[in-house]
């Protein structure tokens, strides 16, 4: 059912005065909406495509950038128009904003730069070669360290109050043999009272508990044993700063 999307107030206005189109603008008008805002100089290709955003390696002024771009719409098999594809004006500034945070904490996130209605520009991450690739097209030469590193990534995420909610080889690069985490546009901030403490602790402890399990059957292949026992408890106490849950050893 076509419904309202949700619209920063700029864009909303921007559509009223007729200066923006109500249908998702297709890869070319993305990249040149980068260029109109200010978020790049020049877009030099594109990198990924996913469901819910368009990722573009670009250049602002000498530096190299990735620039995430959220559709507003996504289109539907059964409707014919554009229906909204919910808050995901909102989704980059959240993942903007955690990655804010997280990059703060000094966790292996892409450094943030700047954010323009639906998009925003973080470092590449890789090297002259290209992007740095997804934990599942790699082969790991030492894969016992790189998972000991991740959990410490994690570890340190959840010190800067984020817990990732879609963790999963999709979404953690291999840089140089160490691990980025990315993709952050659906994490939960648990360090803020946006909702009752127990709500966001019981949420994390869910997104923590199912990244685990994903990440222990990645590793299974090397056999590497992904300890896991006990980390979603000690991380969500740590976290806890309101001392509301209760955590079996
Ligand atoms: N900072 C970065 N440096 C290098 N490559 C990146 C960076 N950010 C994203 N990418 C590449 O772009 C791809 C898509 O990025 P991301 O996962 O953030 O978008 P997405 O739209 O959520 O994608 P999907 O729906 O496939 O998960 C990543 O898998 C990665 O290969
Ligand atoms: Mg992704």
């Amino acid at each position: 059912m076509p419904n309202t999307p949700y619209l920063d107030a700029s864009v909303r206005w921007k559509l009223k005065s007729g200066s923006i189109a109500f249908r998702e603008p297709r890869t070319a008008e993305v990249a040149a909406q980068l260029l109109d805002n200010g978020l790049v100089t020049e877009v030099l290709g594109t990198i990924g495509a996913g469901k819910e955003a368009d990722v573009f390696l670009a250049r602002d002024g000498n530096r190299l950038v990735v620039a995430k771009s959220y559709r507003l719409y996504r289109t539907s098999n059964r409707s014919r128009g554009a229906v909204k594809a919910d808050g995901m004006g909102h989704l980059a500034s959240r993942e903007f904003e955690l990655l804010g945070y997280a990059w703060a904490h000094r966790a292996p996130v892409p450094e943030p730069f700047q954010r323009e209605e639906n998009a925003f520009t973080m470092e590449f991450v890789g090297d002259g070669d290209g992007p740095a690739p997804q934990l599942r097209r790699t082969q790991l030469d030492a894969p016992a360290d790189f998972a000991r590193e991740l959990l410490r990534g994690i570890d340190d995420l959840a010190h800067a109050g984020v817990v990732h909610t879609d963790l999963s080889p999709f979404n953690i690069l291999v840089h140089r043999g160490h691990p980025v985490i990315i993709d952050l546009g659906k994490g939960l901030r648990v360090d803020r009272l946006g909702a009752s403490p127990w709500i966001r602790l019981s949420e994390a402890r869910t997104a923590l508990e199912h990244a685990l399990e994903t990440l222990r059957r990645y590793f299974a292949r090397y056999d590497v044993p992904f300890e896991t026992e006990g980390i979603t408890a000690q991380i969500l106490r740590d976290i806890d700063r309101f001392g509301v849950g209760t955590y079996p050893e």
